[in-house]
């Protein structure tokens, strides 16, 4: 089973079960985090898909390009660790038991 746990606004901690091939967006707003707006619908150009993920090199997730880069460093509340774009994760098996963090979109 590929489960991730999710720390919402709230900072309560749930965990939620994946799909590999969605990408982690899609899970989250699926799970029913309506505060990842999502605006543009996963095409990498409104940044309200940010959460942050601590310990990404242990969970394989692919490397930030540099339009995710130039989105993400300029969200509100950003760190060069953990911040992602959560609409530019595919999910894989990889990614089971990573922990996820809810931003406040912009
Ligand atoms: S949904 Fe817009 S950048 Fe991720």
């Amino acid at each position: 089973m590929n489960q991730i746990t999710v720390i919402g606004l709230d900072g309560q901690q749930k965990q939620i079960e994946f799909d590999v091939g969605d990408n982690l967006m899609e899970v989250l707003r699926d799970a029913g985090y309506d505060e990842i707006m999502a605006l543009c619908g996963g095409c990498c150009s409104c940044a309200t898909c940010h959460v942050k993920i601590e310990d990404q090199a242990s969970f394989l997730l692919p490397p930030v390009e540099e339009d995710e880069e130039v989105l993400v460093s300029m969200a509100d509340d950003y760190d060069e660790s953990s911040s992602r774009l959560s609409c530019q994760i595919p999910m894989t098996g990889d990614q089971s038991g990573m922990t996820v963090q809810i931003v406040e979109a912009d």
